[in-house]
């Protein structure tokens, strides 16, 4: 009997399922053909919108898609952005631009859909041009996946994007996984603000992606609740970062965000919290677990004392106010510090870089910048690194900023364990 309901169920869904195949035509832009029947009322509910394999679509302006309701946008064909700069920019500085190439703007039950095969689903964005010219006037952000509850993003491919790449803001209950993004420069300029995955929402669980980049990999933001990102791969970018809060004296509330098994190689930093200087708000019971990281210059680097180093010299701030921290553990890290001489990163354009900490020898395994009463329970444990050039492990935290234990000595000196670093 309840056999016989489930098959007559999966009857009804199969006769009201439709799909749309996007047309190609080689030289137009082939984003009207798909943007016309979605403003008729078409294929916005139970109904794939497939990029066919053996076909390579021009994206050649953006896709704004309506509401949708139980559909899965599938891209097993090539999809390639414009390959000038100029037209790009026209758009995305034109005052109808979305925001993004590829915008969703809510629904429920959305599944965007890359291919496995090793030949075809990849998006290419051409950043190559951009990187080489340091163009970064009106650059368009990748794929807002927007106020979307229950939704998927899976198997996506993405090849040289221009710049930013996924966000997943307003939305909830959202599984990503098994995407890849390749922002890698064949040249020696840099691939700049190729943020992976940017965590917005609710309950939003991350796996299995592979993400090169040049600059943070995941970033956590203001509202966000409930956030597992695991079992991934980071490369060349800019870290496991929760902000930046609280800029401007925003209220931040960020919290229940677990980030384990995750390899960072050649990276910035590992994992990294950041508060401007001024700030309200909280953030809470967030974990960095289990990171594996090669050549990295700032393992793990926390400051609620942020400030835009390219606009001027620290503001002397006379506010009790900042953004809380409360409950943030740091545990099973194991890796190598890069403090080669001289080595500056890609993404340095001033002096000194922006990512400069004044005191800092590079050897840090740990950086605490901290600001007076304002952070509960932080802890580093099982820490195992050593520095490329084979000098002692340092750490950086002032002792008169927190009063807790912190799992190893809070001074500027060599890293020594607490009893509670070794727990
Ligand atoms: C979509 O599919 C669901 C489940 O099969 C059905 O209940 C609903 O009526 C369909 N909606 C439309 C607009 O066809
Ligand atoms: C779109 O929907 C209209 C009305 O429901 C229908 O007449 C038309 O054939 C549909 N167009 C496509 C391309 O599916
Ligand atoms: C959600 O969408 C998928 C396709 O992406 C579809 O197979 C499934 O039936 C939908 N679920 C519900 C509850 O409508
Ligand atoms: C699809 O695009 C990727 C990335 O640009 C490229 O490497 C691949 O060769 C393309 N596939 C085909 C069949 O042209
Ligand atoms: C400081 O925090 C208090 C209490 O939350 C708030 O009322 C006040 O507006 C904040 N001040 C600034 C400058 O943000
Ligand atoms: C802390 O966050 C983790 C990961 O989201 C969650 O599983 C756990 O329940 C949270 N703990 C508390 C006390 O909120
Ligand atoms: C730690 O993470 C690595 C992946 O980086 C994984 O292979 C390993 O199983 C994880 N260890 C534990 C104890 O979860
Ligand atoms: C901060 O105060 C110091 C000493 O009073 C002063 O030299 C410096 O210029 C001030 N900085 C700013 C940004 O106002
Ligand atoms: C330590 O923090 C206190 C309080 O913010 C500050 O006054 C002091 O200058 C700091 N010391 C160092 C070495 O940064």
């Amino acid at each position: 009997m309840h056999h016989f309901v489930l098959l007559s169920f999966a009857a009804s869904c199969v006769a009201a399922w439709s799909t749309f195949t996007v047309p190609h035509v080689d030289g137009q832009d082939d984003t009207p053909a798909l943007t016309d029947v979605l403003a008729m009322g078409n294929y916005s509910t139970n109904a794939t919108i497939l990029f066919a394999k053996g076909t390579k679509y021009n994206i050649f302006t953006p896709i704004k898609f309506p509401t949708l309701t139980n559909v899965e946008v599938r891209i097993e064909g090539n999809i390639s952005y414009p390959d000038d700069i100029a037209s790009v920019q026209g758009i995305v500085g034109s005052s109808g631009f979305p925001g993004s190439w590829f915008t969703f703007t809510g629904g429920t039950n959305v599944t965007l859909r890359g291919s496995t095969d090793e030949n075809w689903g990849w998006v290419d964005g051409h950043g190559q041009a951009w990187w080489d010219a340091v163009e970064q006037t009106n650059r368009p952000h990748g794929w807002a996946f927007s106020k979307i509850t229950n939704g998927v993003i899976r198997d996506m491919k993405l090849w040289k994007p221009v710049a930013w790449n996924f966000a997943t803001s307003g939305s909830s209950n959202i599984h990503t996984y098994n995407n890849r993004i390749v922002a890698v420069s064949d040249t020696d300029s840099f691939p700049f603000n190729t943020d992976g995955f940017s965590a917005g929402g609710t309950n939003l669980l991350f796996e299995n992606n592979h993400i090169q980049n040049g600059d943070d990999c995941l970033t956590v933001g203001s509202g966000a609740k409930d956030i597992i990102f695991r079992n991934s791969y980071c490369e060349g970018g800019h870290g496991l970062s929760i902000g930046s809060l609280g800029k401007g004296g925003d209220v931040a509330d960020v919290q229940n965000v677990l980030i384990e098994n995750v390899v960072m190689k050649d990276s910035l930093y590992g994992a990294r919290f950041k508060s401007w200087t001024g700030g309200n708000g909280l953030a809470r019971n967030i974990t960095w677990k289990n990171i594996t990281f090669t050549n990295v210059m700032f393992p793990i680097y926390v400051t609620q004392n942020y400030w835009d180093q390219g606009i001027g010299a620290k503001p002397n701030s006379s506010s009790t106010n900042n953004t809380h921290i409360q409950d943030f553990l740091f545990e099973n890290f194991a890796g190598t510090i890069n403090d080669k001489p001289g080595y500056v990163e890609g993404s340095c354009v001033s002096d000194p870089c922006w990512y400069y900490v004044e005191g800092a020898t590079g050897k840090e395994v740990v950086i605490f910048d901290l600001y007076p009463n304002t952070a509960t329970n932080i802890v580093a444990k099982h820490m195992v690194a050593t520095t490329e050039t084979h000098s002692p492990v340092r750490a950086m935290c002032n002792s008169t900023t927190i009063s807790s234990d912190v799992g190893f000595k809070c001074w500027d000196g060599l890293f020594i364990p607490t009893a509670k670093g070794l727990l």
